[in-house]
């Protein structure tokens, strides 16, 4: 199928072409996120009033990076949620309003189930040679507004193995930056500051280390940075210094990545049968974590070596750019497409819902 993927669920406008759920014809985004740059966040009204300038004209770009007009398409899916109410009523009602016009049926999508579906899009620059992800795969879900394992069977099957009892990774990240003086969003700010850093310079706690579940929690680690840049300040020479911001930033960025991966870990020593390991949502491009992720795997085959027990190959993947780990439209269009092929295509219409669970599109099992 060729679908067309709408996606404006925070501060970004974005619309797509994707077919059969892999193949992206186009992928165009108009993100507002200089307008947010010093004020720590998204202003969500200021977001929406953008949103509905630029639509329409995203879309239309979309149409025409693809080389098709709307009479190629087989569907249309939007983010119907969760996420700013005014900026997914922007997407919701343009969706609704094209689909009864050029007569398509609407499909929509939930967030995360876009971003579940992101690592099976191929990268159209990239001659590598790409497998199709195998389940039953550990999915470790970790954006702007959500940290999330998922133990998944299927596209649409799967069992929630832990989430954040606070903040997000992300808003670690922006949290934490904002703490550091640094612009937002704070990820790829923190990671810039952390690459001339010594990751091992300050000491960070290991949040829920000897707790028995798989959640996360990270509001820890960010009142850790505001009291240690408190006693910093207290000693200016230090804070003075050209190397301390980078070495801070270093410092709670992998202790960030190592909490993710320390409970991703866990989960996988409880789940034999796993075959891959997934990274999704805006912090999965970072490139600390990822590689944090590949040494955890590599470090377990070589324990269990050296053991003489039986070893397992487990591949870890993230989406294959960038722009597919941070919020895009390619993704909502291949989780359409992947929930047309398990479910069928949707007999009700879709409400837009700033807070849908996902359990509303992924059943247990
Ligand atoms: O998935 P996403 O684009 O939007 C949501 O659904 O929330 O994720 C945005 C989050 C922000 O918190 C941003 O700081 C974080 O992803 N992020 C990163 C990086 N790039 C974006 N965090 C760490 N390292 C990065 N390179
Ligand atoms: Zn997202």
């Amino acid at each position: 199928m060729r679908i067309l993927g709408i996606e404006t669920s925070c501060d970004e406008t974005a619309a797509a072409v994707v077919e059969d759920g892999v193949r992206i014809l186009s992928n165009v985004i108009a993100s507002a996120k200089d307008a947010f740059l010093w004020s720590g966040g998204v202003i969500p009204e200021e977001a929406a009033r953008k949103q509905v300038e630029c639509i329409l004209p995203v879309i239309a770009q979309a149409f025409s990076e693809a080389h098709i007009t709307h009479e190629d398409l087989d569907a249309i899916a939007v983010t119907k949620g969760p996420g700013l109410l005014g900026s997914l009523i922007v997407g919701t009602t343009t969706a609704r309003m094209i689909g009864a016009i050029w007569q398509k049926p609407l499909i929509g999508i939930h967030h995360h189930l876009g971003h579940l579906s992101s690592t099976w899009l191929l990268n159209p620059t990239s001659q590598a040679p790409c497998h199709s992800p195998k389940f039953p795969i550990l999915t470790l879900t970790v954006s702007g507004g959500h940290t999330e394992l998922w133990l998944r069977t299927a596209h649409t099957s799967g069992k929630l193995l832990g989430r954040t009892r606070d903040d997000a990774a992300g808003e670690a990240f922006d949290k934490g930056a904002c703490l550091l003086g640094l612009p937002y969003p704070g990820g790829p700010a923190i990671a810039k500051a952390a690459e001339s850093g010594n990751p091992n310079a300050f000491a960070f706690p290991h949040p829920l280390h000897s707790d028995d579940t798989i959640d996360f929690s990270f509001s820890g680690l960010k009142t850790s940075l505001k009291y240690l840049l408190r006693d910093l300040q207290k000693n200016t020479s230090i804070l003075n210094s050209q190397f301390s911001i980078p070495d801070v930033a270093a410092s709670y960025q992998h202790a960030i990545c190592r909490h993710l991966c320390d409970r991703t870990m866990r989960a996988l020593t409880q789940f034999p049968n796993i075959k891959e390991i997934h990274l999704v949502g805006g912090v999965s491009a970072n490139t600390e974590l990822r590689s944090m992720m590949e040494k955890s795997i590599n470090g377990e085959r070589e324990t269990s070596q050296r053991a003489s027990l039986p070893t397992r190959q487990v591949t870890v993947r993230w989406p294959t750019a960038i722009e597919y780990c941070t919020d895009n439209a390619a993704m909502i269009a291949a989780a359409a497409e992947f929930l047309v092929a398990e479910r069928g295509w949707p007999t009700a219409r879709s409400a837009t819902d700033p807070s849908l669970p996902l359990t509303d599109m992924v059943e247990n099992g």
